[in-house]
């Protein structure tokens, strides 16, 4: 991101109108200070998406266009405020889909060129992390665990908006796997929320393999898990037999929580972390959610995770990160790029 330092703003209680268009959702918010939100108005696309079986690049950019004006109005006028009280514009910078962060930060820099206000390229992680500080205080250091359709990392925060990726995905992020493994099952795109409600109902589970890593390894890996399941299902087929679907969810679903779990608690505890964050579209998972809050309250590690509308992509979580920014004036120009892969240690603040 191009920035530049400006004299940090005075007023705590800025509005800040922020812009999320990285993946299917066409989500603007306006957030006061921010942590206090005042709309977060997300259209999503899934409908349209569903019958392809994933998200369609060049689909999502063109709703995006369709349905972007509209939702800043209704974002604008849910908040009870009008256009000119907005004093900073905050848009995805990255990653993402590169054609539909461009509807997005096009729009965001005609609307801070016309309202004559600071621009603000955000980073989509750091937006689900921060999404946490609008549903309580963040205490540092802190271990944010990511789980999304397109994202796994296990990032440390030693300090407010200091980024540090300790863990990543080596091949598929987990909602991806879970996407993946759903589809093997029978359910419709997104199947995340599908697999986890089997896995709760399951009374037997196939037991799967974990995929620990080197010993010392914060990385994760979920490609080798997936086609376990597949091969799983051949093998019951290869004997005439029906695959035990609900079995087989849960044997999927308990590896993955023991994994992310596991790993994420072991940071804590290395990092001598103060707080666990949960967020990312995956955060809605019940089993994960369960899992962690008890190893966190054995840990002695208090655990934040936002409703399940924060966990997903939304503006006002980029609006929370934004405002990391905003509030130490650093500031984009014009000539702001979306950016398909993006640095989140390089954004921070
Ligand atoms: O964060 P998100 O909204 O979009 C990205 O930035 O990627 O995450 C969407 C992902 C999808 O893969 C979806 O299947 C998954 O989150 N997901 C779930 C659950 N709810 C959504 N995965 C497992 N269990 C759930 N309950
Ligand atoms: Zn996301």
């Amino acid at each position: 991101m191009s920035g530049q330092a400006n004299e940090a703003p005075s007023e705590s209680g800025s509005l800040l109108l922020a812009i999320e268009t990285s993946c299917d959702e066409t989500s603007v918010a306006v957030v006061r200070g921010g942590r206090e939100v005042l709309s977060n108005v997300v259209s999503s696309q899934i409908d349209t998406h569903r019958q392809f079986g994933g998200v369609v690049p060049e689909i999502a950019s063109r709703k995006h266009v369709e349905t972007m004006t509209i939702i800043i109005e209704e974002a604008v006028r849910e908040a009870g405020v009008s256009l000119t009280d907005i004093d900073a514009v905050a848009v995805t910078q990255g990653p993402g889909l590169i054609g539909a962060l461009l509807v997005g930060v096009v729009a965001a820099k005609s609307l801070a060129l016309a309202l004559d206000v600071p621009l603000i390229g955000t980073h989509h992680i750091a937006g689900h992390i921060y999404a946490n500080s609008l549903v309580g205080d963040i205490i540092y250091p802190s271990i944010a665990l990511v789980v999304s359709g397109g994202h796994t990392e296990i990032v440390l925060l030693e300090a407010e908006g200091k980024f540090r990726i300790i863990g990543r995905t080596r091949d598929d992020a987990v909602g991806e796997a879970y996407d993946k493994v759903a589809r093997a099952l029978k359910f419709p795109y997104p199947g995340g929320p599908h697999v986890d409600k089997l896995a709760q109902e399951a009374t037997e589970e196939v037991v799967l393999p974990r995929s620990w890593l080197e010993p010392d390894s914060y990385d994760f890996s979920f490609s080798g898990l997936k086609s376990a399941v597949l091969a799983e299902i051949n093998r019951s087929r290869m004997k005439g037999e029906a695959p035990d679907f609900s079995a087989l969810a849960r044997g999927f679903q308990q590896s993955v929580i023991d994994v992310v779990t596991g790993k994420a608690i072991r940071a804590a505890k290395e990092f001598g972390a103060r707080q666990m964050m949960l967020c990312g579209g995956v955060a809605a998972n019940r089993g994960l959610r369960e899992r962690l809050a008890a190893l966190c309250e054995e840990a002695g590690v208090p655990l934040l995770i936002p409703p399940n509308k924060l966990c997903t992509d939304n503006a006002a979580m980029i609006a929370a990160a934004a405002d990391l920014k905003w509030r130490r004036g650093q500031f984009s120009s014009l000539d702001l790029k979306a950016e398909a892969v993006m640095s989140l240690e390089d954004w921070s603040v």
